[in-house]
């Protein structure tokens, strides 16, 4: 592990830790968290707001020089500021809740996720499932660990023998048929489909082989800045669905879409397939 990032990689596991001690407050039903609409189909609780105030506080007393781009305060950038963050210094891309649906029902399938930038290029990733006491995490160039022990994705070959994921875009009633059409799709194909609900999650357990493949459209940088590394570092594939094949994998972008690597050319093929009927 090289000595700086690792220790960005502790202060970040200590944080993620640290929120994920009131996850389970409210999980246990001991805490209340108070849930306010954002939009519809967008919740966001005040552990939320905890959660981005433990990372704002860490990285302006530890990290003077990093900077943070997190959900909830993400209203307040303006694209040229989103530009930067995204391409130059270092930047702590933080989903203060991923799922936080879930965790306003008590759900447990929610994570804290963070991915931090260096010029653009994803060096460390976070992501904590606090209902379970799973920390995955990876530094570029030095492999995935969930709990300190090496991860690996799925061996599964195709598509028919996959368990996949998908998450709904914001607007799927508006388009219905749309998004019937990739369920529809996955689901008379693969060995079974799954809507978990924490984007980062479902990355996270693509990467340690419990699910072989996770696709959604209209993801955020903060759901995948974390998982995508952890992904690539454990062996796992990562496209974006709605780009042309060469275009390389970005984090910014509408059309995520992770996977086991034995699937990786007949998932991107259907992938694309779809997208295609979407234009
Ligand atoms: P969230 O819980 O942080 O909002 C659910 O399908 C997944 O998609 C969750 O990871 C959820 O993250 C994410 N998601 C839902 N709506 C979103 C939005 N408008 N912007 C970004 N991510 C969203
Ligand atoms: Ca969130």
């Amino acid at each position: 592990m090289s000595e700086s990032w690792g220790h960005v990689l502790r202060a970040a596991e200590g944080a993620a830790r640290k929120v994920g001690e009131r996850v389970r407050e409210v999980l246990s039903g001991e805490r209340i968290c108070s849930v306010s609409m954002k939009g519809e189909q967008d919740p966001v609780t005040d552990i939320d707001l905890y959660s981005e105030s433990i990372f704002l506080e860490l990285i302006t007393k530890s990290f003077p020089t990093h900077k943070l781009l997190s959900e909830e305060m993400a209203a307040t950038v303006n694209p040229e500021q989103w530009n930067a963050l995204l391409t130059k210094g270092t930047t702590w891309i933080v989903d203060p809740i991923d799922g936080t649906t879930n965790l306003s029902i008590q759900n447990p399938y929610c994570s804290v996720s963070i991915g931090i930038l260096e010029d653009g290029v994803p060096s460390c990733g976070v992501i904590y499932d606090p209902s379970r006491d799973e920390l995955f995490s990876a530094i570029r160039g030095e492999g995935a660990y969930l709990n300190g022990k090496r991860i690996s994705p799925s061996t599964v070959s195709s598509i028919h023998n996959s368990v996949i994921s998908l998450g709904l875009p914001h607007n799927f009633r508006e388009n219905w048929a749309d998004s019937e059409r990739y369920i529809r799709e996955f689901a008379q194909d693969c060995r079974g489909v799954r809507i978990f609900g924490s984007a980062a999650l479902d990355i996270a357990n693509t990467a340690c082989g419990r699910l072989s493949g996770f696709f959604h459209r209209g993801l955020k940088p903060w759901d995948v800045a974390g998982g995508s590394l952890i992904l690539q570092e454990a062996g796992g594939k990562s496209f974006n669905f709605l780009a042309t094949p060469e275009s390389r994998f970005s984090i910014d972008s509408p059309s995520h879409a992770f996977c086991a690597p034995g699937i990786y050319d007949e998932f991107q093929e259907k992938l694309r397939k779809l997208a295609e009927g979407s234009r």
